[in-house]
């Protein structure tokens, strides 16, 4: 498997190899427009997350559990959604594809509980994931386009998430995450197996003349808001374990104040 697929464009063709598909030229000109406009999966941010949960072992009890339970929601979602489809092969693949992240579900919990003992942290509330998906099932408007444009941008970013954790992993090799490359990198085939379907349907929606375009583009600035929701929210998980937060003395707005900081350097170097 190759290991360092850097846009969403090369991701998304080598899982169409795997099935022996090609893609459309139209499909890969939107992927393109996709990977143009800014989401960077790869982006090196990512991977500095990667490293520190890897290198934290309650980071990683957290991070592994809430990928768990985020799992789970995903494979009650595939099914409310597959109870409203006709029986068709969409159907039946949406069916094994929620077997599918329910096994993951219990993979992840596994690889948490092995670390937990190296980790002083106690059980997280991770039910608002659930309701996530809840809210979203009560809602759900039963546009399947949009449903299998979601399940791409989702299955791509599990994907860069994972393959970042793999890499952290098989570098750092921390005793609490013995093994975890092994498993994640099952994860990661399943994963790629659920990209090369999704992306498979949307390419022949758009062969047969529906624009399926505007949904795609929508469901990657979603996820793309997401991925660095999760940046600022490890950012603070380290600001508030360190109480790195300003302190309420008289300088606190001046040493804030980092352009001013950055031009005080600038000068003593000079
Ligand atoms: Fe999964
Ligand atoms: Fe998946």
């Amino acid at each position: 498997m190759d290991f360092h697929v850097g846009t969403i464009g090369d991701l998304i063709n080598s899982t169409a190899c795997d099935r022996g598909a090609r893609l459309s030229g139209e499909f890969l000109d939107a992927l393109s427009a996709i990977d143009a406009s800014g989401f960077s999966p790869a982006h090196p941010i990512r991977s500095a997350i990667a490293v520190a949960v890897v290198g934290d072992p309650e980071l990683f009890v957290r991070s592994f559990r809430r990928h768990g339970v985020a799992e789970l929601a995903t494979s009650q979602t595939l099914d409310a959604v597959a109870a409203t489809l006709k029986p068709t092969e969409l159907k039946v693949a949406i069916l094994a594809h929620a077997e599918d992240e329910r096994r993951h579900s219990r993979m992840f919990a596994a690889l948490a509980n092995r670390a937990a003992p190296f980790a002083a942290c106690g059980d997280d509330d991770n039910e608002w994931v659930l309701d996530i998906d809840r809210r979203f099932v009560e809602t759900y408007n039963g546009d399947v386009i949009e449903f299998v444009s979601d399940l791409v941008a989702g299955e791509v970013r599990s994907f860069f998430y994972l393959q970042s954790y793999v890499e952290a992993i098989e570098s750092a090799r921390p005793a609490y995450a013995a093994k975890a490359d092994t498993v994640l990198r099952q994860i990661i085939e399943d994963e790629r197996r659920h990209i090369g379907y999704t992306a498979g349907y949307l390419d022949e929606w758009l062969r047969g003349g529906l624009d399926i375009r505007p949904s795609m583009a929508a469901s990657f600035r979603n996820f793309d808001v997401v991925t660095w929701a999760d940046v600022a929210a490890t950012a603070r998980h380290f600001m508030d374990r360190f109480e790195h937060r300003a302190s309420g003395s008289t300088n606190a707005a001046w040493c804030s104040d980092s352009s001013r900081i950055a031009a005080v350097a600038i000068a003593k170097e000079g």
